[in-house]
């Protein structure tokens, strides 16, 4: 980090040459893989192989300011495994972008230049009110962070989720053992980003017993709690019970002004205490405006673990090994919360472009088909160098394996010709 001539932010060694790589043309193209696709001709999902780097800077052409969602899960900065950004910086090309040796035991460097360019792309690709969701651990949060707050700006941060990934004891550490990590939230502009929601628990939904001939509902008291700091003069008066006593507020306010009560009376229910003292409420509905009312999301989240996606995986791509797959459940969860376009033709295109073994894939085909929305994945995975193991072909893997599932629980075929059951697979080739 540095404060030199007056300016805030984080910098390294080879940092300028990094943000260039964003700008430079492409000459790279992509190829049909036929053997890897599905019905490539009318196929909504696009599978895409090879350096993300490139892989970004052609997408822009055809789709920036066109993408509604990004979720990506960068290679950790381990310290020691350069195995990614290495690669790609001898192959990249530019010298020194590899930030060269600072002398730091831990040279964070090479993973802060792989990364710089491609969040620059990300931003580039994004739609106005779209989003990128990024999965990070403890050791690189605070890194990804200042990349993120100076690409995307620090007012576009719309959160970060601590993921509880384990709830087992770890071995190999002695003073904190690590059962979080976090997924970063920045929108393009997060006052075009529209809101989050999720729907309720079984619990949540349980508690709306009530009901009237507007349907089920449950009590809020209007007395508003929580502590004050200046109580608003307007939101202080008192309330004409149905006996003709008045009620003054309980707390320090109400939560609705005088005209709001006046103009919602039928919302309101008077319910008399063990006391005997009248109490005022409103009736929060279930169904607000036709449809099942849905929640802010949190910033905690524990639905699923590690082990969940490590099994899933399993079951989905037998004899396949890939250390700690994201169970999908996490990653459609988040994509959940994002709305559909109100239009429910209009695609909504998700982007991961460290794809590994397709958990996202996996999520935006089966949201696609508990909801019928109309989401367009576009999953990057690199190619193998010789000797590696040929990630894509998991990822290829799992997804044919979810297709059969869909496909086994009715025709899979989206109405209005969305066939969320093709996909289409490029490879990159080289000029
Ligand atoms: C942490 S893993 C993602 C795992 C994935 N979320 C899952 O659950 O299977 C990062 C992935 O990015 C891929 N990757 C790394 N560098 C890349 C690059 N330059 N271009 C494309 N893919 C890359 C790696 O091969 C790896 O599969």
């Amino acid at each position: 980090m540095s404060a030199g001539g007056g300016r805030f932010g984080l910098d390294w060694p080879g940092k300028w040459e990094a943000g260039l790589e964003a700008s430079l043309p492409e000459s790279c193209s992509l190829e049909l893989v036929p053997e890897r696709s599905i019905r490539p001709d009318q196929a909504p999902h696009l599978f895409l192989e090879g350096d993300n780097l490139h892989i970004l800077r052609l997408l822009k052409k055809e789709y920036a300011g066109a993408i509604g969602t990004i979720y990506i899960d960068p290679p950790y900065n381990t310290g020691t495994t350069m195995r990614y950004f290495d690669r790609f910086s001898r192959r990249g090309g530019s010298s020194g972008l590899a930030g060269g040796d600072t002398g730091s035991r831990r040279d964070d460097s090479p993973w802060l230049s792989f990364l710089y360019p491609r969040l620059i792309l990300a931003r580039e690709l994004l739609r106005e009110d779209g989003a990128l969701f990024v999965s990070i651990d403890d050791r690189s949060i605070h890194h990804l962070r200042y990349l993120l707050d100076e690409i995307f700006g620090p007012d576009n941060h719309a959160g970060t989720v601590v993921w509880r990934k384990k709830v087992v004891r770890g071995r190999g550490h002695r003073h904190i053992i690590p059962q979080t990590e976090y997924v970063v939230v920045y929108a393009r502009s997060l006052r075009s980003l529209p809101s989050f929601s999720e729907p309720l628990s079984p619990e949540m939904i349980d508690e709306y017993r009530l009901s009237d001939e507007r349907g089920p509902y449950k009590r809020i008291p209007l007395a508003k709690t929580g502590t004050a700091h200046s109580p608003r003069p307007n939101l202080v008066y008192p309330i004409e019970a149905p006996d003709g006593t008045l009620i003054s507020c309980p707390t320090h306010q109400w939560r609705w002004s005088k005209e709001t009560l006046m103009a919602r009376k039928s919302e309101l229910e008077f319910v008399k205490n063990r006391m005997g003292k009248w109490v005022v409420y409103t009736r929060q509905r279930l169904y607000p405006d036709g449809s099942l009312r849905r929640k802010t999301p949190v910033s905690f989240y524990d639905r699923v673990s590690t082990s969940d996606g490590t099994r899933e995986f399993r079951t989905l791509c037998q004899g396949a090994l890939f250390d700690f797959p994201k169970p999908s459940r996490l990653i459609k969860d988040l994509l959940g919360w994002v709305p559909l376009p109100v239009d429910s033709q209009e695609p909504l295109i998700v982007l991961d472009f460290f794809a590994g073994t397709c958990p996202t894939a996996q999520a935006v085909l089966e949201l696609n088909q508990s909801d019928n929305g109309h989401r367009k994945f576009i999953m990057v995975q690199d190619t193998p160098a010789e000797g590696q193991t040929d990630i894509a072909a998991l990822g290829h893997k799992r997804i044919q394996s979810v297709l059969s599932a869909l496909k086994k629980q009715n025709t899979g075929q989206n109405h209005h010709g969305f066939d969320n059951l093709a996909y289409r697979t490029m490879r990159l080739s080289g000029p």
